[in-house]
């Protein structure tokens, strides 16, 4: 367990590849609600088709798994793995607009798209242990996805974080990050994303 107060310092980052894939499979297989994601929710363009369907959870995250993992082999997925102690406790999936396409799919978000010839990032989720919630690690994985970036040539940033909690709940909605985290890190809202039954959402950019 972290102590109470955990500062950024305490957290260690690296980059999603195939050498640290067995610590994001060791994130995505804890039982926290998400591991049948395995954060492959953005990267498909819409839901797959019918005959496709899984029944079980454990099914989807049996082919999410398999799926991710061929999507790391071939370059194609990026994010930030956060460790305390060694151990993986936090996650942050960031990647281009080709690389993470759901999100132009949704009819709130038509219209919203900027011209296409500029190099256009996202930032679409974060997952954090619970015992390690509200202790920096989001943050901290904020942090490193934007030094990822700019490492990789910089552009436009886009993130679709919480701005209002409308219920005490606190589940996927939250993938996204909170407003707040991004306002530190210079990020301004540029339109709404829309509301489900428990937040509300906000289109946020940023150009490094
Ligand atoms: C949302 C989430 C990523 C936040 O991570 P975290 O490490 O606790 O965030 P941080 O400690 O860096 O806090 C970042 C900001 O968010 C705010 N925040 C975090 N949890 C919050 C909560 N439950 N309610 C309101 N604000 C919250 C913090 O107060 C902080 O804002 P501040 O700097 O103004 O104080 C984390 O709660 C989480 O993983 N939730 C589950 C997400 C999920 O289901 N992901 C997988 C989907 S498939």
């Amino acid at each position: 367990m972290p102590s109470l107060e955990s500062p950024a310092s305490t957290y260690t980052t690296r980059e999603l590849s195939m050498k640290t894939w067995p610590d994001f499979v060791r994130l995505f297989s804890q039982g926290s609600g998400w591991d049948f994601c395995q954060c492959m929710h953005f990267h498909r363009p819409r839901s797959l088709p019918r005959d496709q369907w899984l029944r079980t959870r454990a099914e989807r995250g049996v082919r999410n798994r398999r799926q991710k993992r061929a999507l790391v082999e071939q370059g194609c997925a990026h994010g930030i793995l956060v460790y305390a102690k060694g151990e993986p406790v936090g996650w942050c999936q960031y990647g281009m607009r080709e690389e993470l396409p759901r999100i132009d799919n949704k009819r709130i978000y038509r219209g919203l798209a900027p011209d296409s010839t500029q190099k256009l990032w996202r930032i679409t989720c974060f997952a954090v242990l619970k015992p390690y919630r509200k202790r920096g690690v989001a943050s901290a994985a904020l942090q490193a996805a934007l030094e990822s970036i700019r490492r990789k040539g910089g552009g436009l940033v886009e993130a679709y974080p919480i701005t209002r909690w409308l219920s005490r709940a606190f589940g996927n909605e939250s993938t996204h990050g909170s407003e707040s985290m991004f306002m530190k890190a210079g990020f301004k809202a540029v339109a709404p994303f829309g509301s489900t039954r428990f937040s509300s959402h906000v289109v946020m950019r940023k150009t490094i």
